[in-house]
């Protein structure tokens, strides 16, 4: 949700003046999965030169004026529109009405209408209809005022309110100052230059040295070194780390879409999950993640969207094996209103650590002194740092929007965490976890999903059904159907559409349906008579195939499997039909229309 980046230094490998702008652009591209309405970016010289566009990054690269952009430090932007619509106006950087500083912000400012007003009525004329705009006028009335540089920028961020990940660069200065409320922000260590943004992918290929602020630190990044101070100025002292990440991981290696890459990335995902954790010999799992935590309470889940199906799946296994456990939408979740303590374990599960519902949902619980776990694919992550304890799903880093290895590599975090707090783990169950790698890279190499995919690209909607653990798979089939080819879909526990949905089934509505040899095939099964009975077509996601073969009129297979991972397999055919469906139908399958990944904001 909105992606900001800044550099400040010159790389030897390419001291020409294009530099600054070059590692801008590169930034902006990696960062374009959290908001590409429009970018900008601002490069500091003798004087400003800022360039803005609405549209994706590519629009603004096609605005850029011939020749170089000079400047030794600047800031970018990709935007997701929260104040003012998408336009070249409402494009970040933002400046004063001097010229003399430039400011990119991610996050809400929820007092900018006063701040505003009390701006306008002193004379400031804005350009946009951001909230944002209001910082670099704060930042030149504290200039105006008699204030260095520095503390321009930070008397302006101390008066807002809301959050933010916001950085400003000023004429004639080769610092870039930042600063971080509740909104990510990372600074990246160079040979020979600094970063900062709103997440790693924006500079990893220069550097995997990175320094993680925390909620009210400033950073004065220069070429020469990275200062952290706090709110009231005192230096902080910093750790650097080191991302595991290979800058390949980030790359689109030769598909064409991040999405379906990723799709086929999901086997070693998983594999990376499981590793140093199942101990097939011994018949056991440890996550050394989780080796502090003690729960003998009850487990409550928060989570959003793609990641709250993860959780669904997640209270399920808790629940089988003994554990009471709910799940919660995060942005529901109310401390006050929801039976919590210091007895229970509330879990956020979010592949970013970023999102702000699930993150004001771990707050709440931090703040009632339940023990809080973060089930995140991000070191470092606000989640990570603010949990008591963070597990990771090791998927590396996602870029297409649509989760998909994340949610596959939540599932088998979510099936390990369910032994570690049970403390139940079946040789079976450790074998069939051994296996479950190959088994996806088979479901790849065999599903005939784009055949069905042909089929049905034109259907009215596309309706998922499924029964016990497939059920949160019958929901994310219909949100991965929804966001990337815009049609409409929705997801039922098989035993519901005869409650309702059935009114919208006809033969234009393809039904979806995970049919498992789990003990639920034969009710599952009846529901698939219905919808076939009003002539709707029927896809099955089986592992059973003989079960189902004479009543489907098309099968996608997954190998047989311990019943509580046959979900994983099967949400794979349902990310390949819906990754062809788009692919199809032309839409933007990386960056759907509206959407960004990690929403920062509730
Ligand atoms: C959908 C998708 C979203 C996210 C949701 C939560 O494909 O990715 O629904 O799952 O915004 O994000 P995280 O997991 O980062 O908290």
């Amino acid at each position: 949700m909105c992606g900001i980046i800044g550099y400040t230094g010159g790389r030897s490998h390419a001291p020409d003046d294009g530099d600054v702008l070059d590692v801008l652009m590169t930034g902006l591209s990696g960062l374009e999965y959290r908001g590409y309405d429009s970018a900008g970016v601002a490069l500091a010289d003798s004087s400003l030169s800022v360039h803005k566009r609405q549209g994706e990054v590519s629009a603004l690269e096609d605005a850029l004026p011939d020749g170089s952009v000079g400047g030794r430090a600047g800031i970018g932007h990709t935007r997701w529109s929260t104040h003012g619509p998408p336009s070249d106006a409402n494009a970040h950087p933002h400046t004063d009405c001097t010229g003399t500083v430039a400011v990119v912000h991610n996050g809400i400012i929820e007092n900018y209408q006063v701040l505003r007003e009390e701006l306008e009525t002193a004379g400031h004329t804005f350009e946009s209809e951001t909230d944002t705009e209001v910082i670099p006028h704060l930042i030149e009335d504290a200039l105006e005022a008699g204030a260095d540089r520095e503390s321009a920028f930070r008397r302006a961020v101390n008066q807002l309110e809301g959050s933010y990940a916001v950085a400003a660069v000023f004429c004639e200065s080769e610092t870039v100052y930042a600063a971080r409320h509740e909104s990510p922000l990372v600074l990246g260590i160079g040979e020979d230059g600094h970063y900062l943004a709103s997440d790693v992918p924006a500079f990893i290929e220069y550097t995997d040295r990175v320094i993680y602020l925390d909620d009210g630190e400033f950073a004065t990044v220069s070429p020469s070194g990275v200062v952290v101070t706090d709110d009231e100025g005192t230096v902080v002292e910093t750790s650097i780390e080191t991302i595991e990440w290979d800058p390949e991981d980030a790359g689109k290696s030769g598909y064409d879409h991040y999405m379906l890459k990723e799709i086929y990335e999901q086997p070693q995902a998983i594999r990376k999950c499981l590793r140093e954790r199942v101990n097939e010999m011994e018949g056991t799992i440890t996550v050394d993640d989780l080796a502090d935590l003690e729960s003998s309470g009850p487990v409550q889940f928060v989570a959003c969207g793609t990641s709250y199906h993860a959780a669904l799946y997640g209270a399920q296994l808790l629940r089988e094996r003994g554990i009471p456990a709910q799940c919660f939408l995060a942005s529901e979740y109310d401390v006050d209103s929801i039976p919590v303590s210091e007895e229970t374990l509330v879990v956020g599960v979010t592949q970013s650590g970023e999102t702000a519902d699930t993150m004001s949902a771990l707050r709440g619980a931090n703040r009632v002194g339940a023990t809080t776990v973060a089930l995140t694919n991000v070191v470092g992550s606000s989640a990570a740092r603010e949990c008591d304890h963070a597990m990771y799903i090791r998927a590396g880093p996602e870029i297409g929007v649509a989760a998909t290895k994340t949610f596959a590599s939540q599932q088998v975090a979510l099936a390990l965490f369910s032994s570690v707090i049970s403390g139940e783990c079946s040789q079976a169950f450790v074998e069939a976890l051994r296996d479950l790698p190959d088994q996806v890279q088979s479901v790849l190499d065999n599903s005939t999903a784009r055949e069905v995919a042909q089929t049905y690209e034109d259907a009215d909607a596309y309706f998922f059904i499924g029964r016990g653990y497939n059920a949160p798979v019958a929901l994310e089939g219909a949100l991965k159907m929804k966001e990337i080819t815009y049609k409409h879909a929705e997801g039922f526990a098989a035993g519901e559409l005869k409650h309702g949905p059935l009114a919208l089934v006809t033969d234009r509505t393809p039904v979806f349906a995970m049919v498992s040899d789990d003990g639920t095939a034969a009710k599952t099964l009846g529901n698939v008579k219905e919808v076939e009975a009003r002539d709707a077509p029927v896809v099955a996601v089986t592992d059973s195939r003989e079960t189902v073969d004479q009543y489907a009129d098309f099968v996608l297979e997954v190998p047989e499997t311990h019943p509580v991972l046959m979900p994983i397999l099967a949400n794979i055919q349902l990310q390949l039909v819906s990754y062809w469906i788009a692919n199809r139908l032309g839409r933007s399958i990386d960056k759907p229309r509206n959407l960004a990944k990690s929403v920062t904001v509730e």
